[in-house]
């Protein structure tokens, strides 16, 4: 039931405070201690590689675990396309260990590298938001996003809990293994304030529903950059412009746009510089405005501790291994807004299914 909502992604956009305060109490103790199955930290900690695997915006929200793991737990992951995995073979190291992320729990192309992944006698961990769904049935270990049902085609919740879940996995193992990045990274509070966060820029929806009939309603091609962890966030938002506002848009890496991509840019393509990494923020920037020296719109979603007097959307701060929780979150919305000023459908876009159970 949509309840007030016009439509289920504006509903799903607006449960994620909540659902990050959920995982919180559901997988933390009060002490801030992760409370995660100890057989399977066990068996990462085992393992001397991570293999994620996972389609569309699940493979976003592995991009983003890939760093949580490597920062926290000091274990080198690799994160691949279910479709491209499945039939590609990529070379594995000794003792593997598999994540398998799936809203759905159903997609084929994950199901696939399951099969393979069980032939060969490999542990894994499937992350999903549907108990008993095959992904869950098939792993050996099985992690649930309590997000909720996720109604609309564009997938909110479910990549935002993905990376809550992935932060307190990468938390939990990092202390496993003794490190003290991982020790002193509080993700209990760190979700509590991802909600609040969360929650402020939610209230802003407003300005952002602005913004997306300036900016994209007029566009028929756009691009979002960052760089690091803010170039995966970069890629999602372009994803969910492109599904259901029908926008060409690009996520880049900010650094990579003059290579090439530059010459895309005309006057008025919109160009969102996501920027909340200290080391790079000042990188981005300049990215941003060798494309406003080229004609394009540009307008910046910027962490609060680093934000500077003409940026356009302010997010709060939170540990900047976190980022993305809050980042996305604008992105979702300029997403929303633009399908939805567009009159089209948005939680039914054109020629896609919720859950793609073809390979
Ligand atoms: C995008 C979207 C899709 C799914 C993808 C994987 O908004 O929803 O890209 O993320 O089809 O689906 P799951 O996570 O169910 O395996």
């Amino acid at each position: 039931d949509k309840g007030p909502y016009p439509y289920y992604m504006l509903k799903e956009i607006d449960e994620q405070p909540n659902v990050m305060r959920k995982l919180a109490s559901l997988y933390t103790e009060e002490s801030g201690k992760p409370n995660v199955d100890s057989q399977l930290i066990n068996a990462m900690k085992e393992a001397d590689r991570l293999y994620i695997v996972g389609a569309g915006t699940s493979y976003h929200a592995g991009l983003v675990g890939k760093k949580l793991f490597e920062k926290l737990a000091h274990v080198p992951t690799e994160v691949h396309i279910a479709s491209e995995f499945a039939y590609d073979n990529p070379l594995l190291s000794k003792k593997p260990f598999f994540i398998f992320l799936s809203q759905s729990g159903e997609t084929a192309d994950s199901r696939e590298v399951l099969v393979n992944v069980n032939a060969n006698n490999y542990e894994s961990l499937t992350i999903t938001n549907v108990e008993n769904s095959t992904l869950f049935r098939e792993a050996t270990y099985t992690m649930l996003l309590h997000a909720g049902p996720e109604i609309s085609v564009a997938s909110t919740k479910a990549y935002t809990a993905q990376i809550g879940v992935e932060a307190i996995l990468a938390k939990a193992l990092g202390e496993a293994k003794e490190q003290t990045i991982a020790e002193e990274f509080d993700i209990r509070q760190q979700l509590g304030l991802v909600a609040t966060g969360m929650q402020a820029i939610i209230d802003e929806k407003d300005v952002i529903d602005d913004l997306a009939k300036k900016y994209f309603v007029p566009a028929n091609r756009a691009f979002y950059i960052g760089r690091g962890i803010d170039q995966t966030v970069s890629l999602e938002s372009a994803l969910k412009l492109k599904e259901i506002s029908y926008v060409q848009a690009e996520g880049f890496a900010s650094g990579e746009l003059k290579h090439g991509t530059i010459a895309l840019i005309e006057e008025g393509t919109p160009v969102v510089g996501i920027i909340t990494q200290k080391r790079t923020a000042n990188l981005t920037r300049s990215n941003l405005q060798e494309t406003e020296s080229r004609g394009a719109a540009t307008f910046t979603i910027v962490r609060k501790g680093l934000a500077e007097e003409d940026d356009t959307l302010i997010i709060p701060d939170v540990n900047e291994l976190i980022t993305p929780l809050l980042s996305v979150v604008p992105a979702q919305l300029i997403a929303y807004y633009t399908s939805l000023n567009k009159g089209l459908d948005v939680d039914r876009p054109r020629n896609l299914a919720k859950s793609v159970t073809v390979e």
